[in-house]
């Protein structure tokens, strides 16, 4: 699924995509202020952090907000192709350079004149395709396979990986002076169990987005499906999270979601704890206060239909303290 969408434009501006990036995080509000900052200017950033936190739809981000923003985004993964095909995609060749190489081709530095290259998975680049990139990055220029002239090309260098560069280039397995090169700026996405506020913003966007493309109407989830998205761990991060939403979607019967709708994996977690005494009187001695609070939330979330502000409301507490708590509940 696309995360992005045409952006607001004045007619004479070219159509575009803008990256639709979202999150309420401290640390993610700290990178969307860095980016800002960074975004208009030509240094290259590098961006770091485990699959499915989202470095792509940044790196799309940053081309957006940046002069560049109406000429071409392109994306490569490094790691995907063997080397001399990924040098061929990268510079470009000529005829004959190769068998099967019936006619001139383009690379992407050539493509992206202007505009901005996302090299993906950087850190599985083979060390001769590092040199080759080196050199393009510090002369400015490409040469494309089977060619002896050099051709101009203006492209600024976004990268992500998610292997420890520092280490690779330690072991000799990456180069020191490209990575100085790619580094200029570095930014690390930290994991979604990280930064769990982040978790109802974005089921809620995934929600929306999706429900709409299947055409069904959702209203929100059920209590107990929101425990279980906020006490999950993800490890596969923001992309599992839209995965299961997308099976929430189609499954559910009803106008929430329920924890019946969600991946296994994230009901496994799924306690007697989730359940409670039925009624305030039913609450018996022996209960911690934290357990006795859990109770209490549980039933206003019950009550309020999943509404987290209502819920508050009841209970006395703001919102963000009710999503504090309710985020404890999953360590009770
Ligand atoms: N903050 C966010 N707001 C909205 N959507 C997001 C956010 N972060 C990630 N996504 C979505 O999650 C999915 C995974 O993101 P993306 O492909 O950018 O991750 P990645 O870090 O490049 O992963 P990998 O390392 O596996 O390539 C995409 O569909 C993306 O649109
Ligand atoms: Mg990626």
């Amino acid at each position: 699924m696309s995360k992005t969408e045409p952006t607001e434009r004045s007619p004479e501006t070219p159509i575009q995509e803008s990256a639709h990036i979202i999150g309420r995080s401290l640390r993610i509000q700290r990178i969307f202020r860095f980016v800002s900052k960074i975004a208009p200017t030509e240094s290259s950033v590098l961006l770091t952090g485990e699959s499915g936190t989202g470095k792509e739809l940044l790196a799309r981000s940053i081309h957006f907000q940046s002069h560049r923003s109406n000429r071409p985004f392109l994306a490569i993964n490094c790691g995907a192709l063997p080397e001399n095909l990924l040098e061929s995609e990268l510079f470009g060749h000529v005829r004959g350079a190769f068998t099967g190489a019936s006619l001139d081709k383009k690379g992407l530095f050539e493509q992206a004149d202007g505009g901005t290259l996302f090299l993906d998975e950087v850190g599985d680049l083979a060390l001769p395709s590092q040199v080759k990139l080196l050199r393009a990055l510090q002369e400015g220029e490409v040469r494309r396979v089977g060619s002896n002239t050099s051709v101009r090309v203006d492209v600024r260098i976004l990268s992500a990986t998610n292997r420890n560069l520092r280490k690779a280039m330690e072991t000799g397995e990456f180069r020191e002076d490209l990575y100085y090169r790619l580094n200029v700026f570095q930014i690390e996405i930290p994991p979604l169990r990280e930064r769990r506020e982040d978790i109802p913003l974005l089921a809620g966007y995934f929600l929306q987005l999706i429900a709409g493309k299947m055409k069904k109407s959702l209203r929100g989830f059920s209590p107990d499906a929101e425990l279980l998205l906020m006490r999950y761990s993800y490890p596969g991060n923001v992309r599992e999270l839209e995965n299961a939403i997308q099976r929430a979607v189609a499954l559910a019967e009803g106008d929430v979601i329920r924890p019946e709708d969600l991946p296994p994996r994230m009901r496994e977690i799924e306690t007697k704890r989730l359940e409670g005494p039925k009624s305030a009187t039913e609450i018996q001695d022996g209960l911690t206060l934290a357990e006795v609070e859990g109770i209490y939330i549980r039933r206003a979330l019950e009550r309020q239909g999943g509404n987290v502000s209502q819920a508050a409301k009841s209970l006395g507490i703001s919102r963000s303290t009710l999503w504090r708590k309710m985020k404890k509940l999953g360590d009770l």
